[in-house]
């Protein structure tokens, strides 16, 4: 007769992970292998379609990214065709994605391979390319090529401080992150640890949601201090950041058939080639001189990290074109005029692609 050993308890009743931490994690992987969303960059992967995927999903959110990786994955389907294409297109077939230098870091490693013929082969390795954080380095590693190491982002953070019932108030991201580390590799399975990976992000982003918890679905709630407790959605802590309003006055002038727009050029290195429509402060002219005669035709709403920023954009008759390109002093940007059949080729920065309709209509 074999006697099953009784699970250790403690947390106020929840199973103790770190001594259960293989129960853990077939639980996890089982309710993984049955629940999975459907991705596209799961249903064939090689280390190329595990970099881009990773790269977009950044900062983004995984509904957004779907389009954005089967167009790029029709359009270059491996290191090599990437290392070949020109920067220009891997820009614009990123537009709308946001934070640019992902694009560009990642034309660069694509590059960088091909050109070496060879793949990195360790998180370590991952981690010597541009643009590639330990979070990257560590799903990439893991989930392409097998390696042992655990992924540590905002949603495993999350499922650690809950299922620990950690209590400590963090400064950041980043500093909790740190703090959850040794845990998650603790509970890594190392036999699969592309599955548990994968698994943690799931569960982050279809249980262990930051409000309301779908605790009831959860496949490892028995281990979860903080449910015991019922603070679950009390944690993790974090201190509270101040969110800082901005305000930008923008310049819209058209003249007949073309617009007047910026090009970031050499020296940003985030927003190389981007357009924008141009900001009143990099005119050489005081804003009530510069405004005079104009209209506020159009306000809009963007937020960067923890600026809040209002977008005022003013309708300045065409007449002042040429004086405004005159007085342009922008240390970074250079000023231009654009057909409006040719601003779909151009690449603007989310916002203001998706504001474009509207400011042609009211400059029209
Ligand atoms: N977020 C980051 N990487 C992910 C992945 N591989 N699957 C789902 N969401 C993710």
């Amino acid at each position: 007769m074999s006697r099953k050993k009784t699970p250790e308890r403690g947390n106020g009743g929840a199973l103790m992970l770190a001594e259960n931490a293989e129960t853990f994690a077939q639980a996890l992987r089982r309710w993984f292998l049955r629940e999975r969303r459907d991705l596209p960059w799961r249903r064939e992967r090689s280390v190329y379609r595990t970099l881009v995927s990773e790269f977009m999903l950044q900062q983004t959110q995984v509904s957004a990214v779907v389009p954005y990786f089967e167009n790029w994955m029709r359009r270059w389907k491996n290191f090599d065709e990437l290392a070949r294409a020109d920067e220009a297109d891997v820009l614009r077939a990123w537009e709308g994605l946001g934070y640019y230098s992902r694009a560009k870091n990642l034309h660069a490693a694509a590059r960088r391979i091909a050109a070496e013929n060879r793949v990195p082969a360790t998180a370590q390795e991952w981690r010597a390319l541009r643009g590639v954080g330990a979070y990257t380095a560590a799903a990439v590693a893991s989930i392409a090529q097998g390696v042992p190491v655990a992924v540590v982002d905002g949603n495993v953070v999350r499922i650690l401080a809950r299922l620990s019932g950690d209590a400590r108030v963090f400064r950041d991201g980043a500093s909790a992150a740190a703090a959850f580390s040794p845990l998650a590799e603790a509970l890594l399975d190392r036999a699969f640890p592309g599955d548990h990976n994968e698994a943690m992000m799931e569960l982050g982003a279809l249980v262990c949601s930051r409000r309301s918890p779908r605790c009831l679905c959860c496949p490892v709630a028995e281990f979860c201090a903080a449910r015991f407790r019922g603070v679950e959605e009390d944690l993790p802590k974090f201190r509270t950041r101040k969110i800082r309003k901005v305000e930008v006055v923008r310049i819209l002038c058209r003249v007949g058939g073309e617009i007047v727009l910026t090009r970031n050029t050499a020296g940003t290195r985030r927003l190389k080639n981007l357009c924008e429509f141009p900001r009143a402060e990099d005119f050489d002219v005081p804003a009530d001189e510069l405004l005079h005669g104009a209209t506020l035709v159009f306000e809009g709403r963007r937020g960067i990290a923890d600026e809040a920023i209002t977008e005022r954009f003013f309708l300045v008759p065409a007449q002042r074109a040429e004086a405004l390109e005159k007085s342009f002093r922008a240390e970074h940007a250079e000023i231009f005029r654009a057909g409006t059949d040719a601003l779909a080729a151009l690449t603007f920065s989310g916002p203001h692609r998706k504001w474009l309709g509207k400011l042609l209509e009211v400059s029209a």
